[in-house]
């Protein structure tokens, strides 16, 4: 599995990522296995949510990681914050919505510290853009986390171009990628701006629900042909033609699965062809280019 730099200052992934979201009301003992079968694939970055799994996956995965402490330094550990909705754990909340405030920020990478059990979060994101947003404050607390040493990169999730940019001029440190959804189900980024920005300022993206949350379109004739032809399944196709992107896009699978983790790992073995990339764009766009 490769590994690179998501941002030229760092930090260093495995270019495909693992998603935590859907390991809920799950054993810390399914974690754990769901864990040992990506790092054997060389999958050894994480993707958590302060939320994910009505905030309990975070805490699950952090008992997986007390029962095999070793594997912290083998690991990458990315989060996100920002996102509140009412939910038994947090009776505060009344109505769902974004908080990037100052406090918040820093109560939340706080308390996913103690929930992953580590002392330091690899990456943490902005999960979604909040409109009340004052990048002052986003820039305050990033500073603190950063100095000291709780949070060693920031990045954001869900930003436009335009929200990127503002919130990277009040940071004295790159944002090292924005996360955004990407997939043959959802091609908006590759015509919308989101990832000429990435090239532009040299950020690789991360790509939510790469398999379309496991509902792609199937289209037997391309897919399956093209898949014969590589030698591939119809996964590993869908993520290698991500993967052929120049900006570098690292995608966040989901699957709950071992042996679909296996799977996705050796899409980086493909090299796709530029004509067969276009001839899959062509079929999800349900016509020839201009
Ligand atoms: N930043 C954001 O706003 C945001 C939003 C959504 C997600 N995310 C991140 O992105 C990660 C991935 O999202 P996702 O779960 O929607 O990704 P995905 O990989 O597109 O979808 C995974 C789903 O597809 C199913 N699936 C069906 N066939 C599959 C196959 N052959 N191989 C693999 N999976 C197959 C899986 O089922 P099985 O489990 O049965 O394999 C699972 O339910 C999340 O875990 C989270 O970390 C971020």
């Amino acid at each position: 599995m490769e590994r690179r730099n998501i941002h030229p200052q760092g930090p260093v992934f495995s270019r495909i990522v693992a998603g935590a979201w859907r390991w809920h009301n799950v054993s810390p003992e399914i974690v754990e296995r769901l864990a040992l079968a990506a790092i054997d694939e060389g999958i050894t970055s994480f993707d958590h949510a302060d939320i994910y799994g009505d905030h309990c996956n975070e805490e699950t995965f952090g008992r997986a990681l007390a029962k095999n402490p070793a594997m912290r330094n083998q690991i990458e550990l990315i989060t996100k914050c920002d996102i509140k909705f009412a939910s038994a754990k947090r009776p505060a909340t009344r109505v769902k919505h974004y908080d990037t405030s100052q406090e918040h920020i820093i109560w939340a990478a706080e308390n996913s510290l103690k929930m992953l059990r580590t002392d330091h979060i690899d990456l943490l994101l902005i999960h979604r853009p909040d409109p009340l947003m004052d990048p002052h404050e986003v820039a305050e607390a990033f500073g603190k986390l950063k100095q000291q040493g709780k949070v060693l990169h920031f990045g954001v999730s869900n930003f436009t171009p335009s929200q990127f940019r503002m919130l990277q001029q009040h940071l004295p440190f790159p944002l090292v990628t924005n996360q955004i959804e990407i997939s043959l189900s959802q091609i908006d980024p590759f015509f919308n701006g989101d990832l000429d920005l990435m090239l532009e300022l040299g950020v690789s993206p991360m790509a939510w629900s790469p398999l379309g949350g496991g509902t792609l379109p199937v289209d037997e004739r391309t897919m399956f042909g093209m898949a014969g032809k590589y030698n591939a399944s119809y996964t590993q196709m869908a993520i290698a033609w991500l993967l052929r992107h120049p900006a570098k896009i690292f995608p966040v699978i989901g699957t709950t699965q071992p042996e679909r983790i296996r799977e996705a790992a050796k899409s980086t073995d493909i090299d796709l062809d530029r004509q067969d990339w276009f001839e899959m764009l062509r079929w999800v766009m349900g016509k020839d280019l201009p």
